[in-house]
């Protein structure tokens, strides 16, 4: 069991579609206990269900967009279990109107929630997780995606927020490789869920995926959970820093 006696922070479960439900299942089936977060009461209801199948799981609220919010949950982990051996930060939030029509259209205050939600919360957590996560050759690994670097039609700000993503990540790597922290992003190709029906044209990227990916399938949450699962492991002790595809080898392709 590769994760045998690890204590982990799961964050973005929002239903059994979620990535971070992918990733969570995989990480327990490699025996960590799971701490998972929900963004709020209404979420919490389906993770307090999900959670039923987890061996002795912590479940706790936690708003990323608020500081106190990410304070109570390092604090509630510290009284609870005194330690993270690796997180998992799978959310993003952009306005909705701001994932159809052109980027050039996006509002002041849709950049701003775009970039804090989905790319300084990154930050946020990990300033705060450092001194339960430091000389444990801690992991946190987050999620991006190809538009990222390429433009994706309706993707928008939601893009630039993973460009931002991406290069915390390299600096993150390089503050908190001296502590034994390593951070890494996993790139997935496209899978229909709560956060992704908000952009506009997801059934037509799955579909082109699906049709051309080197792989000619879906993309599956469990293959980001078991990536995942390398990520956070000492199978990986090696890589920090990294943007790791798992997209069938969508990103490979030129025309
Ligand atoms: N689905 C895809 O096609 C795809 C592809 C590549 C990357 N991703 C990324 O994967 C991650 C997980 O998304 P998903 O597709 O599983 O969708 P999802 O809707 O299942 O998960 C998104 C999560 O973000 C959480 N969230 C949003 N705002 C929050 C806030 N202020 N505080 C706390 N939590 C907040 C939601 O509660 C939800 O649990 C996201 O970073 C997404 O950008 C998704």
């Amino acid at each position: 069991m590769l994760l045998e006696g690890k204590i982990g922070l799961v964050m973005g479960v929002a239903n059994k579609r979620s990535i971070a439900w992918g990733i969570a299942q995989s990480l327990q089936g490699a025996g960590a206990r799971l701490i998972l977060t929900y963004q709020n009461d209404r979420l919490g209801e389906n993770v307090f269900k999900l959670a039923r199948d987890l061996i002795d799981p912590i479940l706790l609220g936690c708003d990323v967009g608020s500081d106190e919010q990410i304070d109570r949950l390092m604090s509630d982990i510290q009284e609870k279990v005194g330690r993270l051996d690796f997180i998992v930060h799978a959310l993003a939030f952009a306005p909705r109107e701001e994932l159809a029509g052109s980027y050039v259209d996006t509002s002041r205050e849709g950049f701003r929630i775009a970039l804090d939600v989905s790319a300084y919360s990154l930050v946020a957590v990990a300033q705060r997780a450092v001194p339960l996560m430091k000389e444990r050759d801690g992991s946190i690994i987050t999620l991006t995606y190809l538009g990222s670097e390429r433009v994706v039609s309706g993707y928008n700000v939601m893009g630039v927020a993973k460009a931002a993503l991406e290069a915390s990540v390299r600096y993150l790597a390089n503050d908190l490789g001296p502590k034994g922290i390593r951070v890494n992003a996993i790139s997935a190709g496209p899978i229909k869920t709560l956060a992704s029906s908000a952009v506009s044209g997801i059934s037509g990227m799955v579909r082109l995926h699906t049709e051309r990916a080197p792989l000619r399938k879906p993309v599956e949450t469990s293959e980001i959970g078991d990536t995942a699962l390398f990520l956070v492991s000492p199978l990986s002790r090696g890589v920090t820093g990294e943007v790791l595809f798992v997209d069938g080898g969508y990103n490979i392709l030129g025309v």
